[in-house]
């Protein structure tokens, strides 16, 4: 079947956007030293874009975790397996999790408890999208680019059977 993508953000949407979020997240971590942690592959492209627009005066280091959940490709499971771990411990650091989207909640919510335990100074939530009508866990979401309808998304690193995470502007798929 053929596939019609239709523009539901446009790419200077979703720069202007990443633009306040980084200035957003510049003041409130004056001082410190902001830990990025990219989950993959989904946050990568929302992750490199939001650390540009962080101010100078902020120091940025950056981890990547990689995890899966089990479930079928349009709706998560909760059961999260980690894929890859962190490279680097948390303890005493300024986390920031960078998300692409957040929909149930389920990988978040499990995540936010694995991470704290490891005893971080701090840690927030940051996601491009946010889909609250599927919300099943109830997750503190610190700063959000766009709350969306229920609608299954595309581009700025979101998938669809691993294809179109390279656009950039977020879009719907259609089956025509
Ligand atoms: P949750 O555990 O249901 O919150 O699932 C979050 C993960 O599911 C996201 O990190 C995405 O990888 C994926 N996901 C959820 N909704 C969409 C969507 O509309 N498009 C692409 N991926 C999605
Ligand atoms: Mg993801």
């Amino acid at each position: 079947m053929a596939q019609k993508i239709s523009v539901m953000i446009t790419e200077e949407q979703v720069e202007k956007r990443i633009r306040e979020l980084g200035e957003e997240i510049s003041r409130d971590y004056a001082g410190k030293t902001l830990h990025m942690i990219c989950i993959l592959k989904g946050g990568v492209y929302f992750m490199t874009a939001l650390s540009k627009r962080i101010s100078e005066d902020v120091p940025v280091t950056l981890d990547f975790m990689s995890v899966s959940s089990y479930g079928d490709d349009t709706k998560s499971s909760g059961v999260v397996k980690i894929v890859k771990d962190l490279d680097q411990p948390l303890e005493g650091k300024d986390v920031l999790i960078v998300e692409d989207i957040i929909d149930s909640g389920r990988t978040l919510y499990y995540l936010m408890g694995l991470l704290k335990d490891r005893r971080p100074n701090s840690v927030r939530l940051c996601t491009l999208l946010d889909k609250p009508d599927r919300r099943e866990r109830d997750v503190k979401v610190d700063y959000e680019g766009f709350v969306i309808e229920d609608k299954f998304v595309i581009g700025c690193g979101m998938d669809y059977m691993q294809k179109y995470r390279n656009l950039p502007y977020v879009g719907v798929v259609e089956e025509v």
